[in-house]
């Protein structure tokens, strides 16, 4: 795996921005599978400065995004759909209608869950995929769990989850407890992952997922088994590699 150090997060996402128009500009239909929570936020800002500035042109990209909640309607203020319209599709000439999440408020969820794998095959497959990462090592919703989940699935998500995301709601009973998330099979057969990591919260599971033997329990470290994974990490998230293994680095 390949580490980007950056100061802090605005050069983080700065970087992150580039790498991603870099990849629309080599190949301009790409596919791109497309991540929420609060870390890519700054990195959509910088993808639609580039795009105002003539610099990347999203007419021809096509997107799928890792996840969305169960039981909320799509136009929720918290859905996964909301936060993509606002954050980013609003901002740049990507055309809706090419833009793709699961649905998470159907009532037949499995086949939900079988289409839109089949929708990433039909597109393509992923041509880069853009990640965070949770502080229990989920990457989508892929919870720690006995086995590395193949395909898009429905999930239960954990305790720890529903605290951290209960900040974007208006109680923690609020926060679904379930979502529909890629799975890490759909994850890994992306030809080029981008994570990001910022924050020293962060800091231990990024180290865990450099440094575990890859596991179920840190869902994240299933990352190590890809060949072109690269991850942008800010001074902050790397304290703890810093500390104990800084080779990891060179
Ligand atoms: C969320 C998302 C993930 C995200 C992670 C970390 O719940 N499902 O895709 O990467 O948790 O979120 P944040 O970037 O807000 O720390």
């Amino acid at each position: 795996m390949k580490i980007i150090q950056a100061l802090n997060y605005e050069q983080l996402s700065k970087l992150a921005g580039e790498v991603i128009a870099t990849q629309v500009n080599e190949k301009t239909n790409s596919l791109l599978g497309l991540a929420t929570g609060s870390t890519p936020t700054k990195t959509y800002q910088v993808l639609a400065d580039l795009y105002n500035a003539g610099k990347v042109d999203f007419s021809q990209v096509k997107s799928v995004n890792l996840d969305e909640y169960v039981g909320i309607e799509q136009n929720h203020s918290q859905s996964y759909f909301t936060y993509m319209n606002e954050n980013f599709f609003s901002h740049v000439n990507i055309d809706t209608a090419n833009t793709h999440l699961p649905n998470g408020n159907v009532d037949d969820l499995q086949t939900e869950c079988k289409n839109y794998e089949t929708l990433i095959n039909r597109l393509g497959g992923i041509d880069l995929q853009l990640l965070g990462v949770g502080h229990n090592g989920h990457i989508g919703f892929n919870e720690p769990a006995n086995a590395f989940p193949e395909a898009t699935h429905v999930v239960k998500l954990d305790d720890r989850t529903i605290k951290a995301n209960a900040r974007f709601f208006e109680s923690e009973a609020d926060v679904p407890k379930y979502a529909v998330t890629m799975g890490i099979g759909t994850i890994l057969k992306a030809k080029k992952i981008l994570m990001l990591v910022t924050g020293e919260d962060k800091a231990d599971i990024l180290y865990k997922t450099l440094t575990l033997e890859p596991t179920p329990e840190v869902q994240s470290t299933a990352l190590q088994f890809h060949k072109d994974v690269t991850i942008i990490a800010d001074e902050k998230a790397l304290t703890k590699i810093k500390e104990l293994n800084p080779e990891l680095l060179k």
